[in-house]
């Protein structure tokens, strides 16, 4: 009976275990001076209480030594719980360099994903178990949240750029997915489940999809049927910037400050072209609002990374931490 009603979510990452740790510790502490405070609270209303009818208070001296005592305890203490818990958080939101990235798209009420071999699923995601996973997310509508219990993995899911968190499972299982973002009616249904399984099981997976093509390979196809390469070719500045190389560097922009080519940066050039435009080109660029997918976009963002060479593997400012202007 107890199975179905779990005190602690299931703990499938190391980051899981780690969490816990720092509530548990936590928990404890202010247990302690909880319990302290109320403790003495008792004992000095009883030991200091007045003892006959117009008795006057006196003054206590108080030593200085004992104001020093309780301020510098708590405040080491409190610094020790801060860096703790800022550790943990620089870890779960900075995706490590070697992690396999996947697609997700939010919208009401569903989520979507998309492996790099092309594989697509709604509500479901496969992975291999000990496989360090990105998960690059956005929304197609409002704001929704990609919520792991078992992994201890957080992170709100918006609409106009992406966000990014990581986990790597340590365990194969299912483990159940929620949108932890209040988005409307179905918000409540809009649940789906990660499957971790063991490699050789998921690349029979990932086959029996038969998918039509890569990320990179659709993104490669897009870039085609949009005829990007009438402007953008490699050997020539003639129009448009080149691509080749480009990703992860500091650019100059036109209006004198300067922009980091990132995936974020690469999606506002593709549907506002003019709102960054680079150093030294004619604002010439349609733009292609309304005419791409989110899951287009990524894929032709993807392209535009793999023609730098490893840019895949380099951290780049997709991280959570980096949107700075996102509101709770
Ligand atoms: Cu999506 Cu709640």
């Amino acid at each position: 009976m107890w199975k179905n009603f779990p005190l602690f979510p299931d703990k499938a990452t190391e980051l899981a275990a780690e969490v816990d740790q720092l509530t548990f510790v936590f928990l404890a502490i202010a247990l302690f001076f909880s319990l302290l405070v109320a403790t003495l609270v008792i004992y000095f209303a009883i030991r200091y209480r007045r003892r006959s009818e117009g008795q006057i208070g006196e003054t206590e001296e108080t030593g200085i030594w004992l104001e020093i005592v309780w301020s510098v305890i708590p405040l080491v203490i409190l610094l020790g719980m801060f860096f703790w818990g800022a550790k943990i958080y620089i870890k779960a939101y900075r995706p490590p360099a070697d992690a396999v990235e996947y697609f997700v798209t939010g919208k009401q009420w569903m989520w979507k994903f998309q492996h790099p071999e092309g594989n697509r699923e709604i509500n479901h995601l496969h992975v291999p178990v000990g496989q360090r996973i990105r998960l690059t997310m956005t929304s197609e509508d409002v704001i929704h949240s990609f919520f792991v219990p078992a992994f201890r993995v957080k992170a709100d899911v918006l609409p106009g750029r992406f966000t990014s968190i990581w986990f790597e499972a340590n365990k194969t299982g299912t483990f159940t997915l929620f949108c932890a973002e209040f988005c409307g009616a179905e918000h409540s249904q809009m649940m789906g489940s990660v499957i971790v399984m063991e490699p050789q099981d998921y690349e029979q997976w990932l086959a029996a999809g038969q998918p039509e093509q890569t990320v990179i390979g659709s993104g490669e196809a897009l870039f085609a049927k949009y005829v990007c390469n009438t402007c953008h070719f490699p050997d020539s500045a003639a129009r448009a910037p080149i691509l080749q190389g480009i990703w992860g560097k500091e650019v100059a922009l036109s209006d004198g400050e300067s922009v980091v080519v990132d995936a974020n940066y690469v999606r506002e050039s593709i549907l506002e072209p003019t709102a960054k435009l680079v150093k030294g080109y004619q604002p010439l660029m349609p733009t292609y609002q309304g005419q791409l997918s989110e899951e287009e976009l990524f894929q032709l963002i993807s392209y535009v990374r793999s023609l730098t060479s490893g840019a895949a593997e380099s951290e780049d400012s997709v991280a959570v931490g980096d949107s700075k202007e996102s509101e709770e």
